[in-house]
């Protein structure tokens, strides 16, 4: 079994989608370990419970990132994580951490990167007046929204969009995307080449 682990800071949807993909058997061989979340109401952690998970919150409030960080690890390697999944985890990772799991860590981010990183991707793409938008799930490395690209889903950018309505439709690919690319990764059966993640038998 590959054991998943997954940091959430809000609702947990994407959790929640890569738990279905489980449970309907999309992603043979991998089981969730542990949730964590640095944030101790996020309903991502009741929704983890109700599922019978482990649910653990490690609350980032005043404390020193490489102290938290030290936590959320131990935390990690005590629940003998394989892969580790940010999903709507709200909190930059520091560097020790990334080198904790080396490509260990996965994230996915609502828009097409390396356009619009950082927060409210949606926003700054409607704002933008980009005609296509999107979700990218991708491999963490130490500067945020930036490792190597695991796969990417499109969506047009419609002239009556708002926030709300694009975030919705990229959610909904991003529901399907996040599992997909953990079972890529969890197959092994790909390369880095430089930034570049390339599928065994692809190219
Ligand atoms: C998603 O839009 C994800 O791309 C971003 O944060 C949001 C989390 O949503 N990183 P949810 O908590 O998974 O519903």
């Amino acid at each position: 079994m590959q054991r998943l682990g997954i940091l959430l800071s809000g609702r947990g949807s994407n959790f929640l989608a890569i738990a279905e993909a489980i449970h309907e058997g999309r992603l043979p061989g991998a089981e969730i370990a542990v949730v964590l979340s640095n944030l101790t109401d996020a309903a991502g952690l009741e929704a983890a419970r109700q599922l019978g998970l482990p649910a653990i919150a490690i609350p980032s409030a005043g404390r020193k990132r490489a102290e938290h960080d030290a936590e959320m690890i131990a935390t990690l390697r005590a629940h003998r994580v394989d892969l580790v999944c940010l999903a709507g985890y709200m909190r930059i990772i520091s560097p020790e951490f990334v080198r904790a799991f080396p490509n260990r860590i996965l994230n996915i981010h609502p828009a097409l990167l390396p356009a619009f990183p950082g927060l409210d991707a949606q926003t700054q793409a409607l704002e933008f007046g980009a005609k296509v938008a999107g979700c990218t799930v991708h491999f963490v490395d130490e500067a945020v929204d930036h490792g190597a690209i695991i796969l990417q889903r499109v969506v047009p950018v419609l002239d009556d969009d708002t926030a709300e309505s694009l975030s919705a439709r990229i959610l909904e690919q991003e529901h399907i995307a996040y599992p997909e690319a953990i079972a890529r990764v969890l197959s092994g059966e790909y390369c880095l080449v430089g930034r570049r993640y390339v599928r065994h038998g692809k190219q």
